[in-house]
């Protein structure tokens, strides 16, 4: 039965009118219920705990004391050296800081070397749709994830979309590399920086009066909400694969999988919450993510900013009109909908008529020479908005926030 605390009490009473009737239903329906077993989880066992309640013991109360002593920005202008897995930690931490991380960098037990190898070959030739994917299928959904959308918008970084983009687009980035995990990849690096970014968050947005009014939890960002997102990642990336007839080798499947295992694991997720399997990681998705999308006030701002970007970083090609009927292509009519990204006849007809045999093309399924002009236009936008969204974020620190969004 989830605790019901008096702010909670209090907001039932007095903010329903002013938050309409979709993003009230949205927190209703986040309340579902956790039935998901860990016998289906990388660990094999686990208390079954509902993840709503699950934070992170160790980096949560060790940030927290950071931001109360006064010693987070020291922490973060010391961590922007250490940007390789294998590279020793600056001198000069806080002996806390330095303990946490030497434990937190320690890769599971479980990973499997064969299974990354296999990854690199999957992100290499797979690269141009992930890259699209992250950004559009993965990033716009988080747009319409009620309490990460809110989380963002009232947090620091909310207030700045375009320098989040690429410190997000940065683990993207990082996770994709040949030497994602290795001691000269970044990606344990970008992952432990987020795990203390992630708790940093978790002390101040209750400290935000703007967050506190609209928020259904006390607490931001807790084990559920982190597999919420990880699905609108690699399983909403695989989802939209498999839907576009991408073939993808078993092997692959299960190495793309495995990189985001670990990363699960290496963000503070406890092992009993990671699927073990593609079907594990569905059946989850359908119970924690499918029913709690919705529309709210924040999520669609954030929104608007997201596909105006495009302009911006790239002189008016990626207009935001292309860049909505893409998001209608991928997450469908009802997220485009309530995201409010209006009808464009042209694109929106050329991606829903040509975009099959337009995989099909790239795939080589059908002879290259007889592709139509359109084809061409495909893969050259697909090239800018892989850009756009990965190479953004390869010079960026990721830090532990000092304080929320102002207004
Ligand atoms: C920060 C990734 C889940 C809210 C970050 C950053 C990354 C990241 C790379 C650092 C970039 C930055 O500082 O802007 C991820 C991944 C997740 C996840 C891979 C799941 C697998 C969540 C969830 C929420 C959330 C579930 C909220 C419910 C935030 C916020 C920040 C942040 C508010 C800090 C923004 C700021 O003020 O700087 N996340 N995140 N994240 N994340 Fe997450």
């Amino acid at each position: 039965m989830e605790p019901v605390s008096r702010r909670k009490m209090l907001k039932a009473g007095g903010a329903l009118g002013a938050l309409g009737a979709l993003s009230v239903a949205a927190p209703a329906q986040a309340r579902s219920a956790w039935t998901w077993s860990p016998k289906g989880s990388v660990a094999g066992a686990g208390a079954g705990v509902d993840p709503r309640w699950v934070w992170d013991e160790e980096a949560d109360p060790l940030v927290a004391s950071l931001l109360d002593r006064g010693d987070a920005p020291l922490v973060n202008q010391l961590l922007r050296t250490w940007t390789k897995n294998g590279q020793p930690l600056p001198s000069g931490l806080p002996a806390d800081v330095r303990q946490f991380i030497e434990r937190a960098r320690v890769l599971p037990s479980w990973v499997d070397q064969g299974k990354l190898a296999t990854a690199v070959r999957f992100n290499e030739k797979r690269g141009l749709y992930l890259g699209v994917l992250y950004g559009l299928a993965s990033g716009m959904m988080s747009t319409v994830i009620p309490k990460e959308a809110r989380a963002v918008y009232y947090s620091k970084g909310g207030a700045d979309m375009k320098d989040r983009i690429s410190k997000t687009a940065k683990l993207g980035y990082d996770i994709g590399t040949a030497n994602a995990y290795q001691p000269d990849g970044s990606m344990i690096v970008t992952a432990v920086k987020t795990r203390l970014a992630h708790a940093g968050v978790r002390h101040l947005l209750p400290q935000s009066p703007e967050w506190a009014d609209v928020a259904p939890e006390d607490i931001p960002i807790s084990q559920r909400d982190l597999m919420v997102t990880w699905h609108s990642l690699p399983t909403t990336v695989m989802r939209k694969l498999t839907d576009w007839r991408v073939p993808i080798p078993a092997a692959e499947s299960t190495a793309f999988l495995h990189l985001w295992q670990v990363a699960a694991h290496m963000l503070g997720i406890r092992d009993e919450y990671i699927p073990a399997t593609w079907s594990e990681a569905n059946s989850q998705a359908s119970e924690v993510l499918d029913p709690i999308l919705a529309p709210t006030r924040e999520g669609n701002a954030l929104a608007d900013i997201l596909l105006g970007l495009g302009r911006e970083i790239d002189a008016g090609l990626l207009s935001k009109p292309i860049l909505g009927s893409f998001t209608r292509f991928m997450l469908g009519n009802q997220i485009a909908n309530w995201l409010e990204i209006p009808r464009d006849l042209l694109w929106d007809t050329l991606l829903r008529t040509s975009w099959g045999p337009f995989i099909a093309v790239r795939e080589a399924l059908l002879p290259f020479p007889l592709a139509p002009e359109c084809y061409w236009l495909f893969d050259e936008f697909l090239r800018k908005l892989a850009l756009l969204f990965l190479s953004e974020g390869q010079s960026i620190n990721i830090e532990i926030p000092l304080g929320n969004r102002e207004f």
